[in-house]
């Protein structure tokens, strides 16, 4: 009986002790917890201070190119063809840019059609270039994840600061071989000085059948596109 005592008198206090490395382990849980979480707003805060870096860096860069060295004793064309400023650009369509059916976000395409865009215009005028309209997009066919994408710049037309862009965009099946065209798009962009203020741009000199043709096309496109600037 008294064995019998003594057993529940230690078996309650080796609950009792049980009960104190519980109540001591949730604290270190609930620390650890804690930490975990410090660590992660602090990623999550220097993320964001990056982030804004970026951004603020990419604003600095395209307002003034002070990235780019410029030499000042070189002395840009006055003209130039379509094809000296023509460029080609080819992605490969990996996970990140599709959507859950695994075809290429519509955004991600217009992202890259406008850089292949603006890098011709930049060829063309020496210049960092602000894009000021994209006429309509449409989307012939899905391009699946996988695929290469291919896209085709070249200038049809020009003004005083502005440019007009064509990007044909291709699809290739590197398995078979198969290209087909998807999109294509027509962008102006103007060309800005290094305070950010529109500044003129070499003339475009359209050379075979096909460039003369698209630059009688454009100066139609660009009255419709001033037009609908005046209504909106
Ligand atoms: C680019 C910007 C500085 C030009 O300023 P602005 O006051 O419109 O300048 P202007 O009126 O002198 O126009 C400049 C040229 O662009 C042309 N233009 C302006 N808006 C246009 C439009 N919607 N469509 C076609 N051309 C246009 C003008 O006809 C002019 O062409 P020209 O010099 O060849 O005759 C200003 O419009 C701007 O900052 N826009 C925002 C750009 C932007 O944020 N783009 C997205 C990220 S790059």
């Amino acid at each position: 009986m008294h064995d019998g005592v003594e057993q529940i008198g230690n078996s309650a206090e080796q609950n009792s002790k049980k009960e104190k490395q519980n109540n001591n382990n949730v604290e270190q849980v609930g620390n650890t917890t804690e930490k975990i979480s410090n660590v992660i707003n602090n990623i999550v805060n220097n993320h964001n201070i990056a982030s804004n870096n970026r951004f603020c860096a990419i604003n600095r860069c395209s307002m003034t190119g002070n990235n780019i060295q410029n030499d000042k004793s070189i002395t840009p064309k006055k003209q130039k063809t379509p094809s000296e400023s023509a460029v080609e650009m080819t992605q490969l369509v990996l996970p990140n840019d599709t959507n859950i059916l695994g075809n290429l976000l519509g955004g991600r395409l217009m992202h890259w059609i406008d850089i292949a865009g603006a890098m011709a215009a930049s060829r063309h005028s020496n210049r960092v270039v602000a894009t000021v309209a994209l006429d309509s997009l449409d989307f012939r066919h899905p391009v699946r994840c996988g695929e290469l994408l291919i896209l085709k710049a070249k200038l049809t037309w020009v003004g005083r600061t502005s440019m007009e862009v064509k990007v044909e965009v291709f699809a290739e099946n590197y398995r078979t071989g198969a290209v087909i065209q998807t999109n294509k798009a027509y962008i102006t962009y103007v060309a800005l000085d290094d305070e950010g203020r529109p500044t003129p741009v070499p003339e475009l000199i359209p050379e075979t059948e096909e460039e003369k043709i698209e630059y009688e096309q454009a100066k139609i496109r660009r009255e419709e596109r001033l037009a609908r600037r005046e209504t909106t």
